[in-house]
């Protein structure tokens, strides 16, 4: 197949999204969506992940060292989308009504409607330009115990349906288009 030379980008690799939940400093939780998450192995599985600039995720994160990851669903997308798009700068961010719950093993913010949520304790920062990469150990996964029913993986990622993103378009579990980052949030009341 004939190829093209392009600038860095890494359209059409999708990736699974997830909301990162923090303290901030007087204790209210924030949320942002994250998309370069991946995993490391270090003794056992850990995570890695990266934030470009300037972000409340980010301070919350180096101070408090700890956040959950919140997987993403197709039913989270609306408020997912608008925890991506709207900085945690703006005092109204999270003024949104959601059911907030508190980690098991860690003093993080969690979504209860999230069926897979990691509790991450950030070990490692390199910084690189403006941006930083985390590394983590995984202190703790919560799993809806729906996830421990007989159904086939396949079955069971089917009904959870994560979505993922790539050339900023949300992608539904069986590929379908969810529209462009921006939209989504765009249903929330
Ligand atoms: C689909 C999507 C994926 C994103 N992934 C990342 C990411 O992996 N790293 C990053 O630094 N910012 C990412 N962002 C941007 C943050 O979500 C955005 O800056 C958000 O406002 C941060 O919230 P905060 O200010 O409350 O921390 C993404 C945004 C969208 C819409």
């Amino acid at each position: 197949m004939a190829k093209i030379s392009l600038k860095p980008n890494n359209d059409y690799c999708p990736q699974t999204l997830f909301l990162y939940g923090t303290y901030d400093e007087s204790g209210n939780p924030d949320f942002g969506l994250f998309c370069w998450f991946s995993y490391i192995w270090d003794d056992e599985m850990g995570v890695m992940c990266c934030i470009g600039g300037s972000k409340l995720t980010r301070s919350n994160i180096e101070r408090s060292k700890v956040f959950s990851a919140n997987l993403v669903t197709e039913k989270m997308l609306p408020y997912a989308d608008y925890f991506g798009c709207v900085s945690g700068d703006n005092p109204d961010k999270m003024k949104i009504a959601l059911k907030i719950g508190k980690g098991e093993v860690l003093n993080v913010p969690i979504l209860d409607e999230a069926p897979v949520i990691f509790e991450l304790e950030a070990v490692e920062f390199i910084p690189r330009g403006d941006g930083e990469v985390i590394l983590c150990k995984i202190r703790n996964v919560l799993q809806d115990e729906s996830l421990s029913s007989d159904e086939t993986v396949a079955q069971k990622l089917a009904r959870i349906a994560p979505v993922r993103t790539t050339a900023k378009t949300y992608l539904g579990y069986d590929g379908r288009d969810m529209g462009a980052w921006g939209e989504p949030m765009k249903k929330l009341k």
